[in-house]
């Protein structure tokens, strides 16, 4: 669906797109001037002190390795670096931004650890790829980390109509987004792309989002799609159990695309089993 088609179903459906957390504006303005320093960035995020919190809990989670625990922002930005505490500073803003949904029957919380797998899985896999693919690992991350934003942007907007897509989808078997396109007409992958688009994130993020559900040739167009879509099934594959699936979720064609090899999936599979017992929300 083109851009201004979904913008203009989204605003008859009085769906309002979110703005970009203040911090995370305030930390990327930061970052254009080649100067600021660990400190500076770790002042930002220490003066909002629920921010912070969820920012330390983050960095001294077993995803960062850390040897030793961060008690302070401006220390977790010395030790992971500016560019990854801009992603830390991203999660923990984007998910603070919907803590007020917590406590409805959709399972937010699963779908941020589902979110965060699918980040920490795409991050993982770019650094495999010999193909050129046009992102880095972080941004890579935070492609994974937003590509189902629009489920959480739709529950925000639309409350239990949109939980009742969600049950409709469950009771007839759907795919969740086949459900949304026919009770909607559009899906949580417009809503995201248009989220993206909004907040000046990399074309390439908001191409991935949008057709993260796609047909094959979609998912094929380009490397970035063809990784986050795979990504995106082997993570419920690995989080259904069903790991022998997981490993043939990237066929020799998107293999190919990516510059990737059967043991580099198979090592994507035991990364994400393991890492699904860890992930903070
Ligand atoms: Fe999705
Ligand atoms: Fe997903």
């Amino acid at each position: 669906m083109s851009n201004q088609r979904a913008r203009q179903l989204l605003q008859s459906k009085s769906i309002t797109i979110p703005t970009l957390p203040a911090v995370v504006q305030k930390v990327q303005h930061l970052l254009e001037d080649p100067n600021t320093g660990a400190k500076e960035l770790g002042d930002v995020v220490a003066s909002d002190a629920p921010l912070a919190a969820k920012v330390l809990k983050i960095a001294n989670s077993a995803y960062y390795g850390l040897r030793e625990r961060c008690l302070a922002p401006q220390h977790a930005t010395a030790v992971l670096g500016v560019r990854v505490l801009r992603n830390v500073v991203t999660q923990a803003a984007v998910i603070g931004k919907y803590d007020h949904l917590k406590g409805s029957s959709f399972d937010l919380n699963a779908l941020w650890k589902h979110s965060i797998l699918v980040a920490q899985a795409c991050s993982f896999l770019g650094k495999r790829c010999r193909a050129a693919i046009g992102l880095s690992g972080d941004e890579l991350y935070v492609c994974g980390l937003l590509h189902d934003l629009g489920q959480v942007v739709l529950l925000d907007c639309m409350k239990q109509d949109y939980i009742d897509v969600v049950d409709f989808a469950r009771e007839r078997n759907l795919p969740l987004y086949a459900a949304e396109i026919e009770r909607l007409g559009f899906g949580h992958t417009d809503v995201g792309h248009v989220v993206a688009q909004q907040w000046g994130l990399p074309p390439q993020i908001g191409n991935a989002i949008l057709l993260h559900h796609g047909t094959r040739e979609e998912i094929a167009s380009d490397p970035v799609v063809a990784l986050v879509a795979n990504v995106n099934l082997l993570v419920h594959r690995v989080t259904e159990g069903n790991l022998g699936a997981a490993a043939t979720a990237f066929d020799a064609s998107i293999q190919s695309i990516l510059g990737i090899q059967a043991t580099d999936v198979t090592d994507l599979v035991q990364f994400v089993d393991k890492a699904k017992a860890s992930v903070v929300v």
